[in-house]
């Protein structure tokens, strides 16, 4: 009995993480082939990604808090060489200029004298651009990192 509530539970977990290159409407009719193309979620890249996440979340509390924001993990600066999930990325020249994208916003947020709110809120933005492109399962989650105005 709880060990099915768990099974489930993980189930959703993945779903609502993991990647989809369609958009959710069309995703859900087959959750199972998305699942198995990664089966543990757990690329070099994906990896990253959670801790670009982590960090995210981590900088939201700060910036709402008004207090100093933490360097973020130097791992980050290795999105381009780290190794996606099969199939994830065909062309990763257009990879790579997404990633440049939200690398110069990532740095704008610790510059000094800038609205960093503001600059935050833009990598946000960044992050969402990318994985419309790539994968669109985390997107509801990216977004909750979205400071008021
Ligand atoms: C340059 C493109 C790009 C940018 C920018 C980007 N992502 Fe991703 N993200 C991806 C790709 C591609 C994957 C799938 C990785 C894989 O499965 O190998 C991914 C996967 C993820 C995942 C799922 C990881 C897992 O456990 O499978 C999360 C969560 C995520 N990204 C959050 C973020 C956040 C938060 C940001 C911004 C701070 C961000 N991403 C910026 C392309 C991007």
């Amino acid at each position: 009995m709880h060990k099915r509530k768990r099974v489930l539970f993980l189930g959703l977990l993945a779903l609502t993480l993991s990647c989809s290159k369609q958009k959710p409407a069309e995703a859900s009719e087959d959750t199972t082939k998305v699942q198995s193309l990664n089966p543990n979620g757990d690329s070099e890249l994906a990896i990253i990604m959670r801790t670009m996440h982590e960090h995210g979340k981590i900088l939201r509390k700060e910036l709402l808090s008004d207090t100093t924001i933490t360097p973020y993990p130097e791992t980050i600066k290795n999105i381009n060489q780290a190794t996606p999930t099969d199939g994830m990325i065909d062309d990763h020249k257009i990879f790579e200029s997404f990633s440049a994208l939200y690398l110069s916003k990532l740095d704008s947020i610790y510059l000094d004298g800038v609205n960093r709110k503001l600059q935050f809120n833009r990598m946000v933005s960044s992050c969402v651009t990318c994985h419309q492109e790539y994968c669109y399962g985390p997107i509801p989650a990216i977004k909750k990192l979205y400071l008021p105005e």
